[in-house]
């Protein structure tokens, strides 16, 4: 690791950080796998912060994984659910958030339905505001979860050829995959119905492969997305079995690649809709490495906004002072 990188209060997204940042949390995240798999998985990097988990939208992975890494640093955490609060009595963003401060919090991790609910909130309140997933927009924590991934299989992720297939349309996964791997001197392509690619995406750089046999040929990387059925309002596909025969990996068409091919999918799945499960347990699978390492994104994440030095993480996973 070489001169410190600073980072803001906030992290909204990857299309704002530069590739010394992506590369800070990468190797800050490495030390801190190593705590998960201790018997007693508790270091005190976060002790006396509190941190809210406030999510608008269903989550199994981003959210557990959240609390998760804010508990191994012995932050005191809080979650609240769109469901569960007075968010279904009308009340606002903002007004949520507010009443949140007035009871003295650190941090905010916010998942919401709406494109910019994450820095529409960071730049109205004090506390560091991490985007957990925000409408089509981005993911940023996954996108960084998936480059650890990579990274961890492949050695380096300059020259990788990285395809994200499916639902590009409505995926914040791909936009922060996009910027993420693109910045790290990854080539990028995308593969699926024409529908379900956005027009102009060649402007970010990105090669549009319209055959997942092409796809195949090409990639040293597949990153399955998931069919976004809720957020689809129009008719994208004619249906799911013609999906599933088109754009979904299956082993038969794996078998024709020249090479080992890389299989990620951020999930949720759709089993025999966008991957077959041969493939998703498959030996080229690393979908629940990827639910490993996000843990250890988060905590750097978390570890890095508080203030802490990307140079002493090693020590700080010890207990030692920052
Ligand atoms: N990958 C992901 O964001 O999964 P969840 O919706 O379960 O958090």
């Amino acid at each position: 690791m070489t001169a410190t990188v600073k980072f803001g209060k906030d992290l909204t997204g990857l299309e704002g950080l530069s590739v010394e940042q992506i590369a800070t949390v990468l190797d800050v995240a490495e030390p801190f796998k190593e705590i998960s798999e201790r018997p007693i998985k508790k270091v005190p990097v976060l002790r006396g912060k509190t941190i809210v988990n406030l999510f608008y939208e269903p989550s199994t992975r981003t959210r557990v994984s959240f609390e998760f890494a804010e508990k191994r640093l012995s932050a005191d955490t809080v979650n609240i659910s769109g469901a569960g609060s007075s968010i279904v009595k009308g009340e606002s963003l903002v007004d949520t958030a507010r009443n949140l401060e007035a009871m003295r919090i650190d941090m905010v991790v916010i998942r919401h339905g709406s494109s910019g609910a994450s820095q529409f909130l960071a730049e109205r309140i004090p506390s560091n505001v991490i985007n957990a997933g925000d409408g089509q927009h981005e993911h940023p924590t996954q996108g960084l979860l998936d480059m650890l991934t990579m990274r961890d299989q492949l050695g380096t992720l300059a020259g990788k050829k990285v395809c994200i297939v499916g639902d590009i349309l409505h995926s914040r996964v791909a936009r922060s995959n996009i910027w993420g791997l693109g910045k790290m001197g990854a080539e990028l392509a995308v593969c699926g119905p024409p529908t379900l690619i956005p027009h102009g995406i060649e402007e970010m750089g990105v090669r549009v492969l319209k055959r997942i046999e092409e796809a195949i040929e090409w990639a040293d990387v597949l990153n399955v997305l998931r069919l976004q059925l809720e957020r689809m309002k129009a008719g994208y596909i004619p249906s799911l079995r013609e999906y599933n025969r088109f754009f979904g990996l299956t082993v038969g068409k794996l078998e024709k690649a020249a090479r080992d091919i890389l299989i990620l999918h951020p999930g949720p799945m759709n089993r025999g809709v966008e991957i077959d499960s041969q493939v998703a347990d498959g030996p080229h699978s690393v979908i629940l490495q990827q639910v490993t390492n996000g843990v250890a994104i988060r905590m750097a994440v978390l570890y890095l906004l508080a203030g802490g030095s990307p140079e002493r993480a090693e020590a700080a996973k010890g207990g030692r002072r920052t």
